[in-house]
């Protein structure tokens, strides 16, 4: 167990990897505040974690700088400290190319992978370095770092996002804050039915059958051979978000199964 009375927020955690890193933040001793675009995606984030006594949630959209801002406040108001700022709110481009990407649809991944991430960053690191402790942590991809591994859109967003984040690293480590990146690999979420609802008809039906996470592919790239948990990412976030992290400042920590590695 870690210490208590400790803040975390999490974006996207209405699904997936972010409800994982609530659910782990919430076994360490924390309270949390997920948020999320969608309302209903959060009620089931509170049912899934039993309505939870140190689990908030808020709809906000991280497009909203305002909103994020707002949700910020709201976590300092309360007596608390800041103390972990988690971007994991993310969609995907269904692996369109060069070709196959509009300027609609890069904008749309761009401004909430990237933008998104950036507004929080910058909301966090605003009140972290004040307060003089905090860690700002995003989610990635190995698509920061593999240009086959998703579409032109979503490989810039998570590229641009391990960039924003060495930066920042510079900008917050003199108050003992830090900002890292964790750049998952082939992980089982609904990160394509919830893409797919949001972008609608800027991704074309051929796009939606195209994937990675096929048998033979995790076989012949991945030395783990296998998709990773949900857990083995929230179990990172965590582990920089804890005193033990404290002097790992903008780094990319790939959880992959050894992918980036082959
Ligand atoms: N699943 C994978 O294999 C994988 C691999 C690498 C990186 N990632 C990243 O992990 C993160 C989480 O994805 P996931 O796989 O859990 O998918 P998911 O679709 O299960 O969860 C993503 C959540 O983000 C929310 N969201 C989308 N746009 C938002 C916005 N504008 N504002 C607030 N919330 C928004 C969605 O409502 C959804 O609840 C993303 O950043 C994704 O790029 C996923």
């Amino acid at each position: 167990m870690g210490m208590t009375n400790r803040n975390a927020v999490v974006t996207g955690a209405g699904s997936g990897i972010g409800r994982g890193i609530v659910e782990a933040f919430l076994a360490d001793g924390y309270t949390v505040w997920a948020s999320d675009l969608s309302d209903d995606r959060l009620a089931e984030t509170r049912e899934a974690l039993n309505n939870s006594e140190a689990l908030r949630t808020r709809a906000v959209d991280v497009t909203d700088y305002a909103g994020l801002e707002g949700l910020a406040d709201t976590v300092i108001g309360e007596g608390g400290s800041l103390d972990a700022w988690v971007n994991c709110a993310g969609i995907f481009d269904g692996y369109a190319d060069v070709l196959e990407t509009s300027p609609e649809l890069w904008d749309k991944v761009l401004t909430i992978n990237l933008t998104g991430s950036f507004y929080g960053a910058r909301i966090a690191a605003a009140r972290m370095t004040e307060q003089k402790s905090g860690r700002i942590i995003t989610v990635g991809s190995v698509a920061g770092q593999r240009g086959a591994a998703d579409g032109i859109a979503y490989a810039a967003s998570k590229a641009g996002i391990e960039g924003m984040t060495r930066r920042l690293a510079v900008d917050v480590g003199h108050a003992g804050v830090t900002a890292n990146v964790v750049a998952p690999g082939v992980i089982r979420t609904n990160l394509r039915a919830t893409s797919e609802e949001i972008l609608g008809d800027l991704v074309s039906s051929q796009q939606r059958g195209i994937g990675v996470s096929n048998p033979e592919f995790l076989d012949f790239l991945i030395p783990a051979k296998r998709s990773g948990l949900i857990s083995e990412v929230a179990a990172v976030v965590v582990f920089l978000a804890s005193d033990g992290a404290g002097y790992v400042n903008g780094q990319v920590l790939p959880v992959d199964g050894g992918w980036t590695a082959s």
